[in-house]
């Protein structure tokens, strides 16, 4: 994948992710390298976002690079009807790189096809977002030690959750087993499932979040919701508070359990959990902006 677009973790070889990796731990040793001098990124946030944006940002500030971009569609021209190929070009005239993030799926891809400048997907609806994936496996890397055969319990919103999506793409290459744990309405969807069989991953689904799976889990992946997929609201608030995860749930979990959570969090996880040493999201949003300077210098072909 060097010097090219990012936009699938199912475009990376193991070997990508494991180069991304090393660089990703380089760039927390040292985050100040100004390797991007000269060079101007844009964000371009057609959906909402905190930790993306700002760590993308951020990455950028620290390798020396200059930011443009936007946060919010409605103050830009396409709130005027320019279409996205057209946006696309335009600030490909501007920038050496353009990070989105879409709500449509493809919407990245689609983005790749039409420029000669790297594009990198920040999120496309309810599809990818692959470099949390990045930030994901750096963060279980980090607290177990290895990548393989590691036990992941997925709880909440599977089915519009892009995050989990990605993740499991990237975890195939390390011989995990899966724990999916989410109400009937928002179960991973049937392309997933099929990929996992045709890569003969075991998992199991689970409708009760019982404390039997997470004692018997390495790493728990919280997820929200995604009340913003939803077309009837009605049928978010049915399920919103199906799972909270309690810090008493943990008592009996395994030693080296990390609580991973792409975040925002809503309800999910009781501020009790916070205190636990196994709660990890919140290093886990850190980790996001070493993660992502060791992907924008990949695809810029910086060494
Ligand atoms: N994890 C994540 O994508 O968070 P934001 O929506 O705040 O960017």
């Amino acid at each position: 994948m060097k010097k090219g677009s990012f936009v699938s973790v199912a475009d990376l070889s193991k070997e990508d992710i494991i180069r991304l990796m090393k660089k990703t731990e380089s760039f927390e040793t040292n985050p100040n390298q100004k390797l991007l001098e000269g060079k101007v990124c844009a964000t371009l946030f057609f959906e909402p976002s905190t930790r993306t944006r700002l760590s993308f940002e951020t990455a950028i500030n620290r390798l020396g690079g200059r930011v443009i971009g936007f946060s919010d569609a409605s103050t830009t021209s396409s709130s005027k009807g320019e279409t996205l190929k057209d946006t696309i070009k335009m600030v490909s005239n501007y920038a050496d790189l353009i990070i989105m993030r879409h709500h449509l799926e493809g919407a990245a891809r689609y983005a790749s096809e039409i420029t000669d400048i790297p594009i990198i997907n920040a999120g496309d609806g309810a599809n990818q977002h692959p470099s949390q994936t990045m930030l994901d496996l750096y963060s279980i890397y980090k607290t177990q030690g290895k990548l393989e055969n590691l036990t992941i319990t997925m709880v909440g919103d599977l089915k519009y959750g892009r995050t989990v999506h990605s993740l499991l793409v990237g975890m195939s290459h390390f011989q995990p087993q899966f724990k999916f744990i989410a109400p009937e309405e928002l179960k991973l969807p049937d392309i997933y499932k099929q990929f996992l069989e045709e890569n003969k991953i075991p998992f199991q689904e689970y409708t009760e979040f019982s404390e039997d799976v997470i004692n018997q889990s390495d790493v728990l992946y919280m997820t929200r919701v995604q009340r913003e997929r939803f077309t009837d609201l009605i049928e978010y608030e049915k399920v919103k508070n199906v799972y909270i995860l309690k810090n008493c749930m943990l008592n009996n979990s395994r030693d080296n359990l990390r609580i991973l959570h792409p975040l925002p969090r809503v309800n999910e996880i009781a501020y009790d959990v916070d205190d636990n040493p196994k709660a990890y999201y919140f290093e886990q949003a850190k980790n996001g902006v070493f993660a992502r300077q060791a992907i924008i210098s990949d695809v810029l072909g910086i060494i």
